[in-house]
C-alpha cells in the first residue's frame, strides 16, 4: 500500500492572534514545508510608509511602494521567539513590524486593492511552488483557492487579546489588556468589512473554534488532516 502524500498547499487564515502563525510553523516543521506569514507584507508595507513619514491615506503612493518593496523573508536568526527574520533594506525588522504602531495603521493600507493585487500575486507565485503552508486572512479564498487543505482557525476576541497580552508580558514588554482587546475587535471590524478579500472563511475550509483548545490540541487537529 502506498502512503497518503499529505496536502501540498496548505491555508490557515482566521482573525488576528487566532493562533495561526504558531500552529503554521510547527506544522511547516513537521513536514518540512515552506512557512510563509503572509501579514508580514502588509506590516512591512505599513511599517516602511510609517517610517518614511508617507501619507498612508495616498492609496496611490501606498501602491507604488507595495509593488516595489523590497521585503525580505528569512530564517529566523535568533530565538526570541520570532518565527522568521523581517528584512527590509538589509534592516532587521522583525519586531518593528509588531510595533502598535504598525498594528493601528495596517488594516488601513491592507484593505487598498492596489496593495493587495501586488502583495497577493507575490504570495501566490511562492505558494504555487507547493509544500507550503501559508497564513493570512485570504488564502484560501483570494490567494489560493485551489489550496489542497483549507483551514480557518477562530476565537473570541476576548481569548485572541488575552493570548497577544500574555504574548507581549512574556518577551519582557508592558500591556493594557482593555486596550488590547479593544483595538483587536477594531481591527477585525476593518479586516472583515473591507471591500476587497475580506477576512472570511472559505465555503471549503474546516473552520476550527480554539477557545477551549490548547496550541498542541489544534496543532494534533491539524496534522490529522493532513495524513
Ligand atoms: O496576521 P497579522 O495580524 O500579522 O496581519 C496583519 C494585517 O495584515 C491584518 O490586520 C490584515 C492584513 N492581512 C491581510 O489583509 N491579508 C493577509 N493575507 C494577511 C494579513
Amino acid at each position: 500500500m502506498t502512503k497518503p502524500t499529505p496536502p501540498s498547499i496548505i491555508a490557515l487564515d482566521g482573525p488576528a492572534a487566532s493562533g495561526k502563525s504558531t500552529v503554521g510553523s510547527r506544522l511547516a516543521e513537521a513536514l518540512s514545508y515552506l512557512f510563509f506569514d503572509t501579514g508580514i507584507m502588509y506590516r512591512a508595507v505599513t511599517w516602511i510608509a510609517l517610517d518614511h513619514d508617507m501619507d498612508l491615506k495616498n492609496e496611490a503612493a501606498m501602491t507604488e511602494l507595495a509593488q516595489n518593496a523590497q521585503i525580505d523573508v528569512r530564517q529566523p536568526s535568533q530565538k526570541d521567539g520570532r518565527a522568521s527574520d523581517v528584512v527590509v533594506g538589509g534592516k532587521d525588522v522583525t519586531w518593528d513590524v509588531r510595533s502598535s504602531d504598525v498594528d493601528a495603521n495596517v488594516s488601513l493600507v491592507s484593505a487598498y486593492a492596489g496593495v493587495r493585487q501586488a502583495l497577493s500575486e507575490k504570495q501566490r507565485n511562492i505558494g504555487m511552488r507547493g509544500r507550503v503552508v501559508m497564513v493570512g486572512r485570504d488564502i484560501g479564498t483570494v490567494v489560493l483557492p485551489e489550496a489542497d487543505l483549507k483551514v480557518y482557525m477562530d476565537a473570541s476576541a476576548e481569548e485572541r487579546a488575552r493570548r497577544r497580552y500574555d504574548e507581549i508580558i512574556e518577551r519582557g514588554g508592558k500591556a493594557d489588556y482593555d486596550e488590547i482587546l479593544s483595538k483587536m475587535v477594531e481591527r477585525d471590524r476593518l479586516d472583515s468589512t473591507r471591500a476587497v478579500a475580506p477576512l472570511r472563511p472559505a465555503d471549503d475550509a474546516v473552520i476550527i473554534q480554539t477557545d477551549e483548545l490548547s496550541e498542541d490540541q489544534v496543532y494534533a487537529r491539524i496534522l490529522e488532516m493532513c495524513k
